[in-house]
Order: C-alpha cells, then sequence, then structure tokens
C-alpha cells in the first residue's frame, strides 16, 4: 500500500479519473463504495461504455458456453448484455459489496459473491464453462497476477472473454504474462476496441481496450 491510510482519506470523489489514479485495493473499495448507487448513470450512460457489450459479443462468437463467470461484475453491465444474447446461468464476482449489491437487484445473476481475484475465488476448480471480464483489468485495478486463479476455476476448453485496458496491457505486461502461460491457454486473440462510444466526452472519450479470446487448454 503507498500513501498514508486509506481509511482516513476523504470519501472519494467519484470519477473515471479517481478511478484511473487508484493505487491500492483498500482505495479501490472505498471509491466503488462511494460510486455503486449512481455508477450506471454517472459513468456507463454519461460515457457511453460500450465495453460490457464488447466483451459479451466477443464471448458469444467464440464459442462461449455456461455456466458463466463475470469477474469484477460491478453493477452487472456484463451480464445485462449476456442475457440479450441467451445466456442464463450467469455468476458474478466482485470485491465491492456496494457494486454487488446493485447487481443484486437487477436479478440477473444466478449466483454473486464477494471475491478477490487477486486472491482465491470461493470456487471450486473446473467450475465454469466461460469467464468474462469488462473493465477490471485496468489502471490502478488486476493486473495478469490474476489469470492463473481465473483459469484454476475454468473447465477444459473454457471460453474467456476478458477485456484490458490497452495502456494497462503494455505497462502490466500481459503480453509477457500470456506467453509464460503457453501451454494452459489456446486461440488467443487480441481484438483492439473502443473502450467508449460517440456521446463519450473528455480525455478518455478515445482510450482503446483489448479484448483477450482464449480457450484453457
Ligand atoms: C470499472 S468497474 C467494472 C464493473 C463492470 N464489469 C462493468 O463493466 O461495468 C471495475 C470493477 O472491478 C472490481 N474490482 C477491482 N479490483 C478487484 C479485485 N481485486 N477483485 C474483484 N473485483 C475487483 C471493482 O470493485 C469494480 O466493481
Amino acid at each position: 500500500m503507498t500513501g498514508p491510510d486509506p481509511k482516513s482519506d476523504p470519501q472519494p470523489d467519484p470519477s473515471l479519473q479517481a478511478a484511473y489514479d487508484l493505487d491500492s485495493p483498500e482505495r479501490v473499495i472505498r471509491l466503488y463504495e462511494a460510486w455503486a448507487e449512481s455508477y450506471d448513470g454517472t459513468f456507463a450512460a454519461a460515457m457511453d461504455y460500450q465495453l460490457p457489450a464488447r466483451v459479451a459479443e466477443a464471448f458469444d462468437r467464440a464459442g462461449g458456453r455456461g455456466p458463466v463467470l463475470d469477474v469484477g461484475a460491478g453493477t452487472g453491465l456484463v451480464a445485462e448484455r449476456l442475457v440479450e444474447l441467451g445466456f442464463g446461468l450467469v455468476d458474478g464476482t466482485d470485491f465491492s459489496e456496494e457494486m454487488l449489491e446493485v447487481a443484486r437487484r437487477k436479478e440477473l445473476y444466478q449466483r454473486v459473491f464477494h471475491g478477490d481475484v487477486m486472491g482465491r475465488l470461493d470456487c471450486p476448480d473446473d467450475a465454469y464453462g466461460g469467464v468474462v471480464s469488462a473493465g477490471t483489468f485496468t489502471h490502478g485495478h488486476v493486473g495478469p497476477e490474476a489469470l492463473p486463479e481465473l483459469l484454476r476455476v475454468a473447465l477444459p476448453g473454457a471460453v474467456f472473454a476478458l477485456s484490458i485496458n490497452a495502456e494497462h496491457y503494455e505497462a502490466k505486461g500481459f503480453g509477457p504474462a500470456f506467453r509464460d502461460l503457453e501451454g494452459q491457454i489456446t486461440d488467443l486473440r487480441l481484438p483492439e476496441v473502443k473502450i467508449y462510444g460517440q456521446q463519450a466526452k473528455g480525455p478518455h472519450a478515445n482510450d482503446l481496450g483489448r479484448v483477450a479470446v482464449f480457450r484453457k487448454a
């Protein structure tokens, strides 16, 4: 952890820039605690946030099957898109209880559970036929260290569709991390996507991401 104790920080002012500037898991949790109830409006709608749709479509096109685990599920925007595409059995995990509470109220997930993807998730080995994630592999959030745990909970042959912020991809060494997973994953593709749509404004309006699509070997 860097800097003073985040518990003594003033209540964070939720914004995309504040999210990108985070430097510890404690501060991530504090930010989403403050942001959960307004996230879908002040962030997703205001920024014309496209990643959940891009991730769900990539998962579907790659032949993804349930049961699906949505990692860093937040308020449930990926599940909204998956349900539109006909997926039924979706579980969601996140380490922000407040974000998960918003997701729970949408009644889209079969199971919603607290979990830190940088540690061990409360699921058995080989539990999921697919793993999706939008907006969680980004600045100040989750790095490639989480990939082995996601592979642990996936069935052999499971399809993954994980968005990764393009700058974060380079800064955190996702390229070498995927090379280190050679033999454990197959069919890796990394299409580039725009994170936000045409209505987005501000310095991050044109930010790019990749959707890492692959299978567990
Ligand atoms: C930008 S939000 C994305 C939420 C949702 N997937 C979406 O696209 O709207 C990032 C989410 O990742 C979660 N998160 C960050 N670090 C995490 C970790 N180590 N384990 C689990 N969730 C984490 C945050 O709590 C937050 O809900």
